[in-house]
């Protein structure tokens, strides 16, 4: 039987789809890139805000047309939406034959082999089921110059906004030799680069997390041990909370060549009121005084972050600081949302809502901030030689390769005489945009 899957969101949603995938193919099951070639349909679905969900029910509802030419194929929902709306949607969309929540993914397989053959409409979603095992399995790994790497699930922060607490459940962390071990089996499959992935990747194998600020990081001792394993070259990792950058993953950082240096720390607003009643646990100066620690640490640093413009009761007061603290700290990249009001959490019960107009037009200047920061940015690269790890024929220009700076800067330039993707070489920069650097390769 051939399997479609569609994946949206986070990567922590394709590093489960690929690990679902590759669990299915196990089994005999053939992944098929075509919807219309597909006798199961599997959509792993997002929460986090409600466009997220509404992209995925508009997507499923026109496979109703689908279904009705051809009631033979199974449609599925799993993932966050699945695990937030239940039975609800199978209401809404009556076509659909099963629903799995976040935490019976690594059930998939089976369901899908033994039981939907039944008929019956399926509906599985448990909390506090601690999935931990499973879900390890990678796919085609050798032409993959990076790979994703899950270490934990879940999440303790309760931002007062967010609705990935609920869906996602309690922090759990695996092994580490666990994750090694999955490191190792990458790294011998041409793995070059991994991310660390967690919905709150910097609270790794703490208890309780959210209970105070931590002295100890065992995220860092994984990094450690990570940093270990012959052939990965560069490691990174997302999504990290700034309340966890204590002086030990701060040192960890500093101190391993091969974490790279460019840390995605969301900052989510810049104004101290916002802050608290985000529930975010840090102010304005703790987030730069990590930030400052590390541009003191760390050469050539860069920083990415997300940002909520539009939270309820922002003012212009409030917008100002965000716009200044993005100054501040010079952002290379960063994920600017507008606010989105998810039923259950705190946020979206306050009255004083920010109107859709405010929502955009912060949303566009922030945007315009930073596009105009990274051009000049990348323009005082130009001259600089940088090491480059290679990822590949350029998309637009294939007569091009590209591939990234330690500090995950995009560049381009012209292959040499046997270039294959994962080597290592010195550009020199000629050239920039705000998105991508231009250059040539002087060295290997
Ligand atoms: N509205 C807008 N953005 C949100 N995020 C999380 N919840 C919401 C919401 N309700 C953003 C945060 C988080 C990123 C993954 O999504 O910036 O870091
Ligand atoms: Fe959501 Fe906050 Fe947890 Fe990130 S740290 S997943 S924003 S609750």
């Amino acid at each position: 039987m051939n399997v479609y899957i569609k994946t949206y969101g986070c990567q922590m949603n394709e590093r489960d789809s690929e690990a679902i995938a590759a669990e299915l193919i196990r089994e005999g099951f053939r992944i098929v890139k075509n919807e219309y070639e597909a006798d199961i349909l599997i959509f792993n679905t997002c929460s986090v805000r409600e466009q997220a969900e509404r992209k995925a029910v508009g997507k499923v509802g026109i496979l109703k047309r689908l279904k009705r030419e051809n009631p033979d194929i199974f449609i599925g929902i799993i993932g966050c939406m699945a695990q937030r709306r239940g039975n609800s949607l199978l209401k809404e969309l009556p076509h659909v034959d099963f629903i799995i929540g976040t935490e019976q993914l690594t059930e998939i397989p089976q369901i899908i082999k033994k039981e939907i053959r039944k008929r019956e409409k399926i509906t599985k979603i448990e909390t506090g089921k601690e999935l931990l095992q499973g879900l390890d399995l990678h796919i085609n790994t050798e032409n993959k110059v990076t790979d994703f790497v899950s270490v934990m699930r879940g999440c303790d922060m309760f931002c007062a906004y967010c609705i990935v607490p609920y869906v996602r459940g309690r922090e759990k962390s695996r092994p580490i030799q666990d994750i090694a071990d999955e490191v190792r089996g990458l790294a011998d499959n041409g793995v070059r680069e991994v991310m660390l992935l967690g919905q709150n990747v910097s609270a790794y194998g703490l208890n309780q997390s959210a209970a105070e600020r931590p002295e100890e990081s065992p995220f860092a001792d994984l990094l450690y041990e990570i940093n270990k394993i012959d052939g990965i070259k560069r490691i990174r990792f997302t999504s990290p909370h700034p309340y966890f950058f204590n002086e030990k993953l701060i040192n960890a950082i500093a101190e391993l060549p091969k974490v790279c240096n460019s840390v995605h720390l969301p900052l989510q607003s810049g104004s101290d009121r916002i802050l608290k009643k985000m529930n975010r646990r840090y102010n304005s100066e703790i987030y730069l005084d990590v930030v400052n620690k590390l541009k003191s640490r760390v050469a050539d640093i860069t920083f990415s972050t997300d940002l909520i413009v539009a939270f309820p009761g922002e003012t212009e007061e409030d917008f100002k600081a965000t716009r200044d603290i993005m100054n501040q700290v010079g952002f290379d990249n960063a994920y600017i949302f507008k606010y989105s009001p998810r039923e259950g959490t705190p946020a979206a019960k306050q009255a004083d809502q920010v109107p859709q107009k405010i929502k955009e037009e912060r949303n566009q200047i922030l945007l315009e901030d930073l596009k105009v920061r990274t051009k000049q940015h990348n323009r005082t690269l130009e001259g600089r030689t940088f090491e480059i790890l290679t990822e590949g024929p350029s998309k637009r220009n294939p007569e091009r390769w590209n591939g990234r700076t330690t500090n995950n800067k995009v560049t381009v330039f012209e292959p040499y005489e046997n270039i294959s993707t994962g080597d290592l070489v010195n550009v020199q920069i000629k050239s920039s945009t705000s998105m991508t650097l231009f250059g040539k390769v002087i060295g290997r």
